[in-house]
């Protein structure tokens, strides 16, 4: 099939891109790279572009005629988008619609969107199923549950077929070594431990040792990067194979708490980090841990990285990477 990925610099979507690839799809990525790298894109045809910018869109889909999109192009920081509600709504909302009015036009009608655990907010019961109430904390998590509204409208008026993929926490890298996270700046747990164990940072903050929790550190549900993926190219699968449109969770089903991620960077890397107790931080909830089972059963979805420290194994073996490179252009 040909794939239009959007976003396709970025973490996710690189890691998407290098997947679909190997799975001899044909690749079409669409990244106005404010975020994204162009070496991150191994392969298949890149047109750098905006989604605000219609003419490209248009000019995109004329040219390459895609059979399917995947949408990865978001902002993702929940403290900026309390500060920058506008940029939030106008990146996540309102470029998604033109978005979903180019493919409309162009006759395609399979979609995939990222979306995220910040569609339900302060979790009533944990794991979190797909039946969970949806209350966003922030504007982040609202955008994404409009843009969810969205598609579920426009499954019935013109029979667009989407999946909504509500992502935990991504992490790890590829196993390959070739592609792994590179935020600017970075706000995830697991890159900045790893960078406070190879150096490149001074140490890392625990944000809160006081929550409900066994060891008073919130707990996360930290998915695979490579098991995210692969629930794309599941969903493609059941939407070619005339799936209805739906929405899933996709996460470990097992969470882990700061301490315990800390200890595997620790163990993993040999390398001691300096960590300093802060206070908690706005709006975070003590635990998300999703229940992913109706993706297991209906998407067909088989994840393979499920245990933490292989996770932190592959994000190690990416840092370690990247500071070779920092130290190369600095010698
Ligand atoms: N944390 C620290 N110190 C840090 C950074 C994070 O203690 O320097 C803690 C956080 O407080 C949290 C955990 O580590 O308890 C994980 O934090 P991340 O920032 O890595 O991830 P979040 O769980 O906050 O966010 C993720 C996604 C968001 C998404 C959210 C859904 O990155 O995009 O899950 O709830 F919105």
């Amino acid at each position: 099939m040909k794939v239009l990925v959007v976003g396709g610099a970025g973490y996710i979507g690189s890691h998407m891109v290098k997947m679909l690839l190997n799975a001899n799809h044909q690749v079409i990525t669409l990244d106005n790279l404010s975020s994204g790298h162009r070496d991150a894109v191994i392969g298949g045809v890149f047109v750098e572009g905006d989604l605000a910018d219609n003419d490209c869109l248009y000019r995109v889909f004329e040219e390459h005629k895609p059979d399917a999109v995947m949408h990865f192009a978001s902002f993702i920081q929940v403290g900026e988008s309390v500060r920058k509600p506008d940029i939030y709504y106008r990146n996540n909302v309102t470029n998604t619609l033109n978005l979903l009015d180019i493919m409309l036009k162009f006759n395609v009608k399979k979609f995939i969107f990222s979306s995220t655990a910040a569609v339900f907010g302060e979790p009533d019961y944990v794991p979190i199923d797909e039946a969970h109430p949806n209350r966003p904390l922030n504007p982040y998590g609202r955008s994404k549950l409009m843009i969810e509204h969205v598609l579920a409208d426009y499954a019935k008026a013109f029979d667009l077929r989407s999946v909504c993929l509500r992502y935990f926490n991504a992490a790890g890298a590829d196993p390959e070594g070739q592609l792994g996270e590179r935020h600017d700046p970075e706000t995830h747990l697991i890159p900045l431990i790893l960078q406070a164990a190879s150096g490149r940072r001074e140490n890392i903050q625990v944000f809160g040792r006081d929550y409900d929790t066994p060891d008073g550190t919130c707990i996360r549900d930290y998915i695979h990067i490579v098991d995210l993926c692969s629930a794309h190219l599941a969903a493609l699968d059941y939407l070619v194979n005339g799936g209805e449109s739906d929405r899933f969770n996709l996460g470990n089903g097992s969470g882990f708490s700061v301490q315990e991620v800390l200890d595997a960077v620790q163990k993993v890397s040999g390398k001691q980090v300096k960590v300093i107790d802060g206070p908690r931080r706005d709006g975070d909830p003590a635990r998300l841990v999703a229940d992913a089972k109706r993706a297991r059963s209906v998407l067909n979805w088989k994840p393979v990285f499920t245990d933490l420290e292989t996770i932190v194994k592959h994000a190690w073996q990416w840092e370690i990477k990247c500071l070779d490179r920092a130290s190369k252009v600095s010698a």
